[in-house]
């Protein structure tokens, strides 16, 4: 081999072993942070590092980007991935699925209407909810699950803490056409009747409260006996650590700054822990399935890198030029999806 070729592949090992040394140097002096004494326990906010109020404008931008369609995980209308696409609305590829499918394999209201199509004659392809499926999205923040579910068939009520978020949901469904009943209200404290919904649904919430019994309690009251909760939360791992909160949110800024603290993250033991208290029977376990994030196409990968590198605005993170759709997976280590019944 001549030098003059042997030289450039000398530097690129060089520069590739450097690179590895500096990011495993890198992790090695950021672990994670020593976990609660008990997640389960009532936490005191100011002892954590979220910030829950930023809430109040994360999913502005969002409800001018969207346009209404191609937002709903491909259950409801199938179309072309977005070039604006709120970090959500992905996720609900990932998420919605499983949601749609667990309620219409285990509400009783819901295996009904299954039992009618049958008798009918009827095939269908597609996840509907019944016309009379009441469902709650609790920590519903944009609306951006909840109209998924509207648009499903069901009749649906999202609550939020945040009153920014509420309004920018209400402004959403208004300019989508969607009849979806938003309210202020608080996880902990739920401002609607018990055993009133067929179905409760707690999206990406679960891990930004400071009293998991409690607000799990609260889901139990307001389900009708034999109703199911659908959730999705984040595994607190070494995994979720690592690429989650401190390469994702910390040194990429793919997510806001103070959006998590991985000491609130929950393992699927202690939710299963806390919905055996709030009197629910946990899925099994073969049902709890993991989400990731899958790759854009290559050529919105391109089209974004380019943007980045050329736009003088430089707010959205590099991440946002390769982060696509979520799907589901076997592996729970970073963000899972569960659902849990209260018994008839
Ligand atoms: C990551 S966002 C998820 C929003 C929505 N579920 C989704 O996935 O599109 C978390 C939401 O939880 C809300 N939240 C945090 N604490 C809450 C509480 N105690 N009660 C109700 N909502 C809360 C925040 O305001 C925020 O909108």
């Amino acid at each position: 081999m001549s030098d003059s070729i042997a030289k450039p592949q000398a530097a690129i090992l060089a520069l590739s072993a450097l690179s590895l040394a500096g990011s495993m140097l890198f992790l090695l002096r950021n672990p994670p942070p020593t976990p609660f004494a008990d997640r389960l326990s009532k936490l005191d906010p100011k002892e954590t590092s979220i910030d829950n109020d930023f809430y109040d404008d994360y999913f502005e931008s969002s409800a001018e980007e969207s346009n209404g369609d191609g937002d709903d995980g491909g259950v409801v209308d199938a179309s072309a991935e977005k070039e604006e696409e709120h970090p959500l609305q992905l996720v609900n590829y990932g998420r919605i699925p499983y949601f749609l499918r667990t309620w219409t394999a285990q509400s009783p209201l819901c295996a009904q209407v299954k039992a009618d199509v049958e008798t009918m004659g009827g095939a269908t392809t597609r996840t509907v909810l019944p016309a009379s499926f009441k469902a709650l999205d609790v920590g519903c923040g944009g609306g951006i699950a909840a109209e998924v579910v509207a648009r499903a068939g069901a009749q649906v009520t999202g609550v939020d803490l945040s009153a920014g978020a509420i309004a920018c949901a209400k402004r959403r469904a208004k300019a989508r056409g969607l009849s979806i009943e938003y309210v202020v209200g608080d996880a902990l404290d739920l401002p609607v009747p018990s055993e009133t919904y067929d179905g409760v649904l707690c999206s990406d919430t679960l891990e930004h409260l400071f009293d998991l019994d409690a607000a799990l309690k609260e889901m139990a009251r307001v389900l009708k006996p034999g109703g199911i909760l659908v959730l999705d939360t984040i595994n607190r791992t070494r995994v979720s650590w690592y690429a989650l909160v401190l390469i994702a949110q910390d040194t990429l800024g793919y997510l806001p700054h103070g959006a998590h603290d991985w000491r609130l993250f929950i393992t699927p033991d202690e939710l299963s822990t806390s919905l055996q208290r709030a009197g629910l029977e946990a899925c099994p376990e073969s049902a709890v399935r993991g989400m990731r994030p899958g790759m854009r196409a290559p050529h919105i990968i391109l089209a974004r890198t380019w943007h980045y590198a050329t736009s003088k605005q430089g707010s959205a993170s590099f991440l946002d030029c390769f982060i696509g759709r979520w799907t589901e997976t076997t592996f729970t280590a970073g963000s899972y999806l569960a659902w849990a019944r209260k018994p008839l």
